[in-house]
């Protein structure tokens, strides 16, 4: 696999939006705040995902206007999924970029009024055929806990496949640019 080189600037946003017709996902923005909080105080969010101890909406608001530096220095790309009427659904991230392996880790998570719709399988596949489009990145890997079936199934609906060599707990799961290519001209494994 071909090193990967950090886009001078900084790792972008996608640009015009990514989206499915009913959900998008764009940049995090102030107003956003109030939403996060509520997503990082779900025990299920916070069982799953690393979430400040302090889940409060002024921590949120900080942590948005963060977002922007964290993407200047490459760390990460966190995009809100939002609705038509851009109410926040959850959202997609990319992080631990290693430019020398043209791979970087992805998670998500749904908001708990908004699970079961598909919400996380079109987002997670949106953002991986970005990352791996445009972005240029060779492989995206997501580490899943092993009972969490739902996000075993997103995994498997975005067109990821459970590595052989898994860590204690978890489950790695990859999607690669070349994975991609050799699916082109199938019929997606999902309904994004
Ligand atoms: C996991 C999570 C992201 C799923 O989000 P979602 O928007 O509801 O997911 P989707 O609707 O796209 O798809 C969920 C799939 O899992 C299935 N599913 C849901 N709950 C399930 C369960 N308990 N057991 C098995 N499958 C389940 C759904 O039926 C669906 O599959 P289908 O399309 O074949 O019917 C959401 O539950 C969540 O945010 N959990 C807490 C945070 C988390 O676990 N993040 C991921 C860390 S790796």
């Amino acid at each position: 696999m071909t090193a990967w080189r950090l886009p001078e600037g900084g790792l972008p946003v996608p640009t015009p939006p990514l989206t499915h017709g009913w959900i998008l996902l764009r940049h995090w923005s102030a107003g956003d705040a109030a939403s996060l909080s509520a997503a990082w105080s779900d025990p299920e969010i916070a069982r799953r995902l690393p979430v400040p101890d302090d889940p409060t909406e002024a921590r949120a608001a900080a942590w948005i206007a963060g977002e922007a530096e964290r993407r200047r220095l490459g760390l990460a790309v966190d995009l809100a999924v939002v609705d038509v009427d851009d109410r926040v659904f959850g959202e997609v991230g990319l992080s631990s970029f290693d430019p020398d392996r043209s791979v970087a880790l992805v998670g998500w998570w749904t908001a708990p009024g908004q699970r079961g719709r598909g919400v996380a399988s079109a987002a997670v596949r949106l953002v991986t055929d970005w990352a791996l489009g445009e972005l240029g990145l060779g492989a995206l890997v997501a580490e899943v806990d092993r009972d969490n079936a739902a996000s075993l199934r997103v995994a498997d609906r975005a067109g990821y496949r459970p590595l052989p060599d898994r860590p204690e707990g978890r489950v790695a799961l990859v999607a690669t640019s070349a994975d991609r290519r050799g699916a082109a001209g199938r019929a997606p494994a999902g309904g994004c």
